[in-house]
């Protein structure tokens, strides 16, 4: 793809930096970085990946059969897993509205807020048509909850600076590619477990592209970015934190082991962060390197919480085996 080159203009050293200049210092990275996912992301078709001969009419309208929990055949947990995973995805237009704000819709970047749009469209689309073809929810309560949860919108918890857009999407990116990962490996389908896979290598896509972006900030601003990264960290929220239950369905999914404190601080907090260097990198102002220790106490407190969880789960998954077993 051959994007107009733009005119950058480095600030002077004493100005601040300010979203405006930070995206225009980033634009050159962003055109390599999009150039790079472009050439990496292949085209996939969403609907090879539906089976579509298990699907036949519902009640109402057609005057089919109505929906059944006994027609499922994924797991319980997958099931409260992919209604919070698809009503995340749902929520896109939000998230577009988000991004292409706070990045622009002109030059590189808004050709990344579109494609990224594109590809996201898709995540949607696949796991509602896998969940109605194979019944696996209940289709009626599924359509409230994206009405009710769409209807809430969603406002980004860093709409106000650019770098914690940044670092927040990055590792977001990451979260959503585990969330999905693990909902297929627990979902008792090999079909979903397929599609989930599929999703998760575009949202770990989207993660490299984030990532990357962030290290150049990292580099350009390494004290205001440094910042960011803490803030984000420390407050990290799922994008999905508003719909109806969340609450409920977040502490199944903890227990069941899609996603836990354990998962967040091992596998989306750590990957990125080593992978940046973030608690490594030396040359941070004083502000910076508050942050950064700020940061390595906050992960160690992190770790801690999550042992502590991780014995809670062991000890809640053996009673319920050994009332399993008396049962049986
Ligand atoms: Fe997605
Ligand atoms: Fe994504």
């Amino acid at each position: 793809m051959t994007i107009a080159p733009v005119q950058r203009t480095a600030p002077p050293a004493s100005t601040a930096w300010t979203d405006a200049k930070l995206i225009l210092a980033l634009e050159e990275v962003v055109e390599g970085e999009l150039n790079r996912h472009l050439k990496v992301a292949k085209e996939w078709m969403p609907h090879e990946y539906v089976p579509w001969s298990q699907g036949r009419d519902f009640d109402g309208v057609l005057g089919g059969e109505a929906w059944a929990p006994e027609q499922s055949k994924v797991t319980p947990l997958a099931r409260i897993s992919l209604v919070v995973n698809l009503l995340t995805e749902d929520n896109l237009p939000s998230y577009h509205h988000e991004i292409a704000t706070m990045f622009g819709r002109e030059g590189a970047w808004g050709t990344w807020v579109h494609r990224w749009t594109a590809e996201e469209g898709r995540h949607g689309i696949a796991i509602r048509d896998y969940l109605l073809a194979t019944r696996a929810v209940d289709p009626v309560e599924l359509e409230r909850a994206r009405m009710a949860h769409m209807s809430e919108g969603f406002e980004s918890d860093n709409a106000h600076s650019m770098l914690h857009s940044v670092a927040y999407v990055a590792f977001q990116e990451l979260a959503t590619r585990i969330a999905h990962r693990n909902t297929g490996h627990h979902s008792g389908d090999p079909l979903c477990d397929q599609l989930l896979a599929k999703i998760a290598n575009d949202e770990n896509l989207h993660m490299v592209f984030y990532r990357n972006l962030l290290k150049a900030a990292l580099e350009i601003a390494p004290d205001e970015a440094m910042n960011a990264i803490t803030e984000v960290v420390t407050n990290f929220r799922m994008p999905g934190h508003g719909m109806p239950g969340f609450e409920r369905s977040a502490a199944q999914i903890a227990i069941g082991g899609v996603y836990n404190l354990r998962i967040h601080h091992d596998d989306v907090l750590q990957p990125v962060l080593r992978h940046l260097k973030v608690l490594e990198t030396t040359g941070l102002g004083g502000s910076g390197q508050q942050a950064q220790e700020q940061l390595g106490a906050f992960l160690d407190g992190l770790d801690a919480q999550a042992t502590k969880f991780d014995e809670r789960q062991a000890a809640l998954l053996a009673r319920r085996a050994a009332a399993a077993a008396a049962k049986a």
